[in-house]
């Protein structure tokens, strides 16, 4: 039975496997996947014959690996550390260090597999890349020559990526290609973490195991969807990284477009992988690429210079670390996209992304026709708002639908109410990483949640035409929004033209 089927019957416990995180000293390890796997651990979800090896560069023993990682779980864990499952987890870390293109330290990495895999009685792998990009392709060409990517009798090897998959079209093709050189699609596992977030997972259920919503979802009900990904922060310290990618490479051929193309698939025949996969590809493919005089009225870019966000005092992007001083890397990204199809022609989709923001906010909107207002002709009808369904992915998670109601009284007056689910309220869900289920899955085989060669490389294709003009144009009014604001003005401009509005965040 397929992995994804199983799933729905319940959740199991991964079987037996080593798993090799390739970058083990970085930041995404400690503050990421050691602390998913110790939620796995809570939830009884990994193996008694599970184990780590973290391999980087940093000469490091195991013993301190182990350490530096007990340090940071208390971190993150606080009040609810358990040390009995800390334990459980400590004692099956293991640490090589070795640079990604030393071939000296594949020969050690394997003889640990070999130990690994003589305790545990088979040999199934998972590497993870959470390397930087360029060493994707390097590092699976030294494990296959090292003989340690083919599927066997004994144990599967399957191949975590991490994003970003390229920086444009040409270069995720060539990387594709690259890993497919040395591994078959089945065991590559393009990771975005947008989709371990429960509320996104949720999108699938909430659509197509309600009757009530799915009839009303398209073109003859819908207007206009928004989504908004807006971050509190700067950089922190990740300017050679962002300065290199900017805003609409960080976030939108990848999370964003996840989002757009759960929000918009058809009702896949399925949940097996490649019948939801397939339903999300098509979803990307009907997005009408734009020319470069769209690419003028129907994309934004923005850059923050210096404000507030809250008591924190943020400088210029250009004045972070490792940023150019006259920067052209754009920090907020506002796009209008247009799926051509049936259920969404002339809805469109706004999206707006930001760092600096005046607060973290992830939120998905879909706004639903006016009603026509001959009935209420008399009444105060600047009052009657849209039915709008938000559903919230971060800080908070949860589902609203708004509605106008008759304020009580004599005079027909009309207000709006919403009808508000919150996950923790509801469910009690502990704090997780995103990466819990995703990690999970990929034990199991499932690759459901991961993205398919040409849905990466159909996300570079749309924002290609915007990436082409934003290069090729200087930006002149940079900054153009100061941190601790909602971007620049011509975000608004560009709802503002269609008759339409971002939803105010404080609604
Ligand atoms: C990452 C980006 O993929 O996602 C970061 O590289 C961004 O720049 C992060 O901050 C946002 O993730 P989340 O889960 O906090 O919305």
């Amino acid at each position: 039975m397929p992995a994804s089927r199983e799933r729905q019957n319940g959740t199991r416990c991964a079987g037996p496997c080593t798993m090799v995180i390739f970058g083990a000293s970085g930041d995404l390890t400690k503050r990421k996947l050691v602390p998913a796997l110790y939620n796995l651990v809570r939830q009884k979800l990994l193996p008694e014959e599970f184990s780590v090896i973290g391999f980087a560069r940093r000469e490091t023993s195991s013993h301190e690996f182990r350490e530096q990682m007990r340090r940071n779980i208390h971190e993150y864990a606080g009040d609810d550390f358990d040390a009995d499952l800390w334990q459980w987890l400590e004692s099956r870390l293991d640490y090589v260090a070795g640079a990604f293109d030393d071939d000296a330290a594949y020969v050690r990495l394997a003889q640990k597999l070999t130990e690994a895999a003589t305790a545990a009685g088979n040999s199934n792998v998972l590497f993870y890349l959470a390397a930087a990009p360029e060493q994707f392709g390097p590092i699976v060409e030294k494990l296959s020559r090292a003989g340690l990517t083919a599927d066997s009798a004994a144990g599967w090897r399957r191949v975590v990526v991490e994003k970003p998959f390229g920086r444009d079209l040409e270069s995720a093709r060539k990387l594709n290609i690259e890993l497919r050189g040395f591994l078959d699609e089945s065991q590559i596992y393009r990771i975005d973490h947008y989709l371990g977030k429960e509320t996104v997972q949720n999108l699938l259920v909430f659509r197509f195991a309600n009757g009530i919503f799915e009839p009303i979802w398209n073109r003859r009900y819908v207007d206009h969807v928004q989504i908004t990904v807006a971050e509190a922060l700067g950089v922190e310290g990740r300017g050679g990284y962002y300065e290199e990618a900017g805003a609409l490479r960080d976030m939108v051929p990848n999370h964003i477009f996840q989002l757009i193309s759960l929000v918009a698939l058809e009702p896949p025949i399925s949940f097996d992988a490649e019948a939801v996969r397939d339903e999300q590809s098509k979803v990307l493919r009907a997005i009408q690429p734009m020319s470069p005089e769209d690419v003028l009225t129907k994309a934004v870019r923005g850059q923050y210079g210096t404000g507030s966000i809250g008591v924190r005092r943020l400088p210029d992007y250009r004045q972070e670390d490792r940023v150019d001083s006259l920067s052209n890397t754009e920090t907020f990204v506002a796009m209008k996209v247009e799926i051509d199809n049936w259920r969404w022609k002339d809805v469109p989709f706004y999206l707006r992304v930001g760092k600096a923001m005046p607060r973290r906010l992830t939120e998905i909107t879909v706004q639903f026709r006016r009603p026509p207002f001959t009935l209420f002709r008399g009444t105060d009808i600047g009052a009657l708002q849209p039915n709008q369904l938000v559903i919230s992915v971060a800080p908070e998670e949860g589902i609203s639908l708004s509605f106008s109601a008759k304020i009580p009284g004599a005079t027909m007056r009309i207000g709006n109410v919403d009808m508000d689910f919150a996950y923790a309220k509801h469910f009690g869900t502990k704090p997780a990483t995103g990466y819990e289920r995703l990690l999970h899955d990929a034990f199991l085989g499932d690759q459901t949640l991961f993205q398919r060669a040409d849905m990466v490389e159909a996300g570079w294709a749309i924002v290609a035409p915007v990436l082409d003009v934003w290069t090729a144009l200087t930006a002149r009014d940079f900054p153009n929004y100061a941190a601790g604001t909602w971007g620049p003005a011509s975000a608004a401009e560009l709802l503002a033209r269609d008759g339409r509005s971002w939803r105010a965040a404080d609604q």
